[in-house]
């Protein structure tokens, strides 16, 4: 079972590596054809307009000029090779359910759900709600993109509700860190969806109408155009629902949930900026909105301490014994960190907590877990007060 669990990491390291690249991939592909659509100039040479050309932009990169040019609807003629950007998306969403399987749901117990609120339900089955999840968000946002087709604001109404509610379920259900990230990978499943069943497909079609001498329905285009606008809106959401399991004052405040709601209101309001000003519209106030929706979370996630102020004489606190550092480890610690854990299955990372030498020598570990990130106790699932927090890491600090 060691040497299964250390396999288990190293598929991890794998997976979690694939997953970053290819979003960069995917991500990088997708922001870059926004700003190229954004900063399209339509054409002034006559032969560019009698081919049909809509737009095109100058630019310079790495020793070379590049004369992109953009056709509406199609060209007249199909190019033998054409270029497609599909296998982005779907290698990010693909190393993403590894990677879910390999952390979330293969130690459901502790990483994605409080063992002690939901004591009777099977680790299993919990580990699979999440697909559940994935896949009703979806087919609720489709269903949103169909029924409304024409009336974008309500689209944007529904589908921001739809968001709302799947976080607020994931709330319930599941950890902190585990709601982050589920609500992230909701969005995320919605957006390769959205390439997978909609933009592709609606791509396929314009070539065959092409290929076939039919004139090209542009339907096809339009459908494509709206999801791929709602794309560009949910990239910086999924981006920080995804790193967020390093930020554990965020995930583990008591605010976590409204906390959620801004920081990923601001991804959007950000990338909305960015949207204005590739159009040469200049908006600061999203700036604003996304700085203040950003200082919010962090005044809402700052810890007791600092709301009353300790220790405004500059004085440190006071160093804790060594047995009772060892007191507060055994209470909010060991019931993941021991040989015979409670709240998982098996110590996480082999790590375990016995003895005043065993912490002692995991020391600066601790300060960076407890004081610095605050990821541990993980979800804070053994209710660490805040000073126990202090005393510890004051403990531990190197
Ligand atoms: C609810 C279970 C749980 C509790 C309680 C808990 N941990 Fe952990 N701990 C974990 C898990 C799971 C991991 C692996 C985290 C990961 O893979 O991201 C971990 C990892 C760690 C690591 C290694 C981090 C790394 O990335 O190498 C340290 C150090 C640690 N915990 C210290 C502590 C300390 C100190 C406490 C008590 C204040 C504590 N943990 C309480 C579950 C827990």
């Amino acid at each position: 079972l060691e040497l299964w669990n250390y396999v288990v990491e190293c598929l991890q390291v794998l997976a979690r590596c694939t997953h970053i690249v290819t979003g960069i991939a995917w991500i990088g592909a997708s922001f870059y054809f926004v700003w190229l659509d954004d900063h399209l100039e339509k054409p002034a040479a006559e032969d560019l307009k009698a081919k049909g050309v809509d737009g095109e932009l100058w630019a310079v990169h790495g020793g070379g000029f590049y004369n992109p040019q953009k056709y509406m609807v199609a060209p007249k003629n199909l190019p033998d090779r054409l270029h497609w950007f599909y296998w982005e998306s779907y290698s990010t969403w693909l190393s993403g359910v590894v990677l879910l399987l390999l952390t979330y749901i293969y130690q459901a117990k502790g990483m994605l759900y409080d063992p002690q609120i939901y004591s009777n339900v099977s680790p299993t089955a919990m580990g699979f709600s999440v697909f559940a999840i994935l896949a009703t968000s979806w087919f609720g946002y489709d269903a949103i993109c169909r029924f409304f087709a024409h009336r974008e604001k309500l689209v944007t109404i529904l589908t921001v509700s739809l968001i709302v509610a799947v976080a607020v379920f994931n709330h319930l259900l599941y950890t902190g860190r585990g709601a982050y990230l589920v609500t992230g990978a909701c969005l995320a499943t919605i957006m390769t969806a959205n390439v997978f069943f909609v933009i592709i497909p609606g791509q396929r079609q314009v070539i065959q109408s092409m290929k076939r001498g039919e004139s090209v329905d542009p339907i096809y285009g339009q459908r494509g155009k709206q999801r791929s606008v709602h794309n560009t809106y949910f990239t910086l959401p999924v981006i920080f629902a995804m790193l967020s399991n390093h930020f554990g004052q965020l995930t583990g405040s008591d605010h976590r949930l409204l906390i959620l709601f801004m920081m990923m209101g601001a991804g959007a309001v950000v990338r909305r900026y960015f949207v204005l000003r590739h159009k040469g519209v200049a908006s600061p106030w999203y700036w604003i909105l996304a700085i203040l929706l950003v200082t919010l979370s962090f005044v809402l996630a700052s810890p007791a301490s600092l709301t009353r102020g300790a220790n405004v004489d500059g004085s440190a606190p006071q160093r804790i014994a060594d047995d009772v550092a060892l007191s507060i480890v055994r209470e909010r610690c060991m019931p993941c960190h021991s040989a015979q854990p409670t709240l998982v299955s098996l110590p996480p990372k082999g790590l375990v907590f016995s003895d005043l030498s065993s912490i002692q020598l995991k020391r600066s570990q601790i300060y960076e877990q407890v004081g610095v990130t605050k990821i541990m106790p993980l979800g804070n699932l053994t209710h660490m007060s805040d000073l126990e927090r202090e005393q510890l890491s004051e403990w531990a600090k190197p």
